[in-house]
Parts: structure tokens; sequence; C-alpha cells
């Protein structure tokens, strides 16, 4: 799977960072193959997160993911490209990410951290499934 899917979380699209976000991507070398902006409904957002259901933290993740919109997007490169969004991406918290990656540049809150990406080439695959049916 060289494809994954990204999304600029609605903070992203609120601190208006997309662009940012989208633009490191790119400038690593990724290409673009779909890019909608969209208000992820609680059942899309449940499929998605199906993985932290009853953790303590799943029902802020989907209202926070569900609040306002979110830029949906696949993005294409060499193989595991899943990898290098992750790698650009920085730690889960943004108080833990390294300078240089997006959250540890543009974030401060574990509930508001900008992006998701991909964790593997079978989540890639069943994530792009969820948000771009017609790709897969
Ligand atoms: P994401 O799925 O959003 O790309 O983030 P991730 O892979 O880096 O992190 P993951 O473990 O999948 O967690 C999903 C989102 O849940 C929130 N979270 N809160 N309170 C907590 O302990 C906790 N753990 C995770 C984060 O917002 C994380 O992005
Ligand atoms: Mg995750």
């Amino acid at each position: 799977m060289n494809r994954t899917l990204v999304i600029c979380k609605p903070d992203a699209v609120e601190r208006r960072l997309t662009g940012e976000i989208l633009s490191r991507l790119e400038r690593k070398g990724l290409r673009l193959v779909a890019a909608e902006l969209r208000l992820i409904d609680p059942e899309t957002a449940a499929r998605h997160y199906a993985e932290h259901e009853g953790r303590p933290f799943y029902g802020e993740l989907v209202a926070f993911i569900t609040r306002s919109p979110a830029l949906v997007a696949v993005l294409e490169g060499p193989p595991d490209t899943w990898r290098i969004v992750r790698n650009l991406m920085g730690s889960t918290d943004p108080s833990e990410a390294a300078p240089g990656t997006i959250r540890g540049d543009l974030a401060t809150l574990l509930s508001e951290n900008l992006v998701h990406g991909s964790d593997s080439a079978a989540s890639a695959e069943r994530e792009i499934g969820i948000f771009f049916p017609g790709l897969v």
C-alpha cells in the first residue's frame, strides 16, 4: 500500500493550518490523490476510531472529530507512505512531539493534535475505504 489517509482535524481547519500541513506533506514529495473538506458524521467517526471504543477518551475523541469540518485526504508516495506521514506528524502527544514535526511545531494539546495519519498499511487500506470507497 503506497497510499495513506490523512485528516487535517477540525482544529487544523479552525486554526487555518490545512495549507501548512498539506504543504509539509507535499514538500516531502508525497502526492495528493484526493482531498475534501467534510463534516464527519458520528457514524463515520465511530467506524474510523473503532479501535478506541470503550477507552475513557473515546467520547471526547468522537465529539472533537465531528465538531466542525475536517480536511480528509489521501496521499501517495513510495511503499509504506503511511510511515513517512507518521514521522512528519510527530508523536501523538504534542508536548512530546519533536520540533520539526507538525505536532511538535504547531500544537500543544493531546486532544487537539491537528492531524491524523493511518498507522499501518492495513489501517491505510481500511481508512481509505471508509472515506473514499471509490479509491479501493
Ligand atoms: P490519530 O489516530 O488521531 O491519528 O492519532 P494517533 O494514531 O497518533 O493516536 P491514537 O492512539 O490512535 O489516538 C487517537 C487520538 O485519541 C486521542 N488520545 N487521547 N487521553 C488519552 O490518553 C488519549 N490517547 C489518545 C488523541 O487525540 C489521539 O490523536
Ligand atoms: Mg491512530
